[in-house]
């Protein structure tokens, strides 16, 4: 009779990491940007700081989460830009020697149609998003959260693990 004896490695090795954690194992710094409405000046406070930054000579990507509004495109002027791709995922747009940015708004077919996102395949949508964008070595990553408290920036906040900080952005208006 025989016997099948597992080889050693295979009982070692480690489960396999979500790729999520691979792909922002190389980025020092983690910044979100968000607040409690929507419209209050967000996208325009996450492009400046990482503008800022990348012009100080840090290495800096600026991430645009908000699947509903994305106007990071809109503010850098290329709003029909298309990011290329290769076989491990997809590559941001470099707008400054330091500065790349990446945006739901690429990937979506025509800024102007509506589009109908149910709860799930919309969280799915953004944790894939999340995954596939291969952003390399940063020193700053600034992520631009969708308006408010709800589902949406909440996925996005659990997601991203080991945020550094963010920045909550009002206005005096009620
Ligand atoms: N400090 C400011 N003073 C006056 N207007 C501003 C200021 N910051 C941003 N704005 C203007 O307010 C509008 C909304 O700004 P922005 O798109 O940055 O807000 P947001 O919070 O990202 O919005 P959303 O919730 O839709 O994502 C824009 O027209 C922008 O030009
Ligand atoms: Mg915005």
């Amino acid at each position: 009779m025989t016997e099948t004896v597992q080889p050693l490695e295979s009982l070692s090795k480690k489960p396999e990491e979500p790729k999520l954690i691979v792909n922002l194992r190389r980025i020092k710094r983690k910044i979100m940007i968000m607040s409690g409405k929507g419209g209050v000046g967000k996208s325009t406070v996450a492009a400046n700081l990482a503008a800022g930054l990348a012009l100080r000579g840090y290495k800096v990507g600026l991430l645009d989460s908000d699947i509903h509004g994305p106007t990071i495109p809109t503010i850098f002027g290329l709003e029909s830009a298309r990011p290329d791709v290769n076989e491990e995922g997809i590559l941001p747009i470099e707008v400054l020697p330091n500065l790349s940015i990446m945006s739901i708004g690429f990937l979506l077919e025509n800024k102007d149609s509506p589009i109908i996102w149910r709860g799930p395949a919309k969280m799915g949508a953004i944790k894939q998003f999340l995954e596939e964008v291969i952003w390399g070595a940063l020193d700053f990553l600034i992520i631009d959260l969708p308006p408010g408290t709800g589902d949406e920036p909440l996925s996005v906040a659990q997601l991203i693990p080991d945020c550094d900080g963010s920045v909550l952005v009002t206005t005096p208006r009620m």
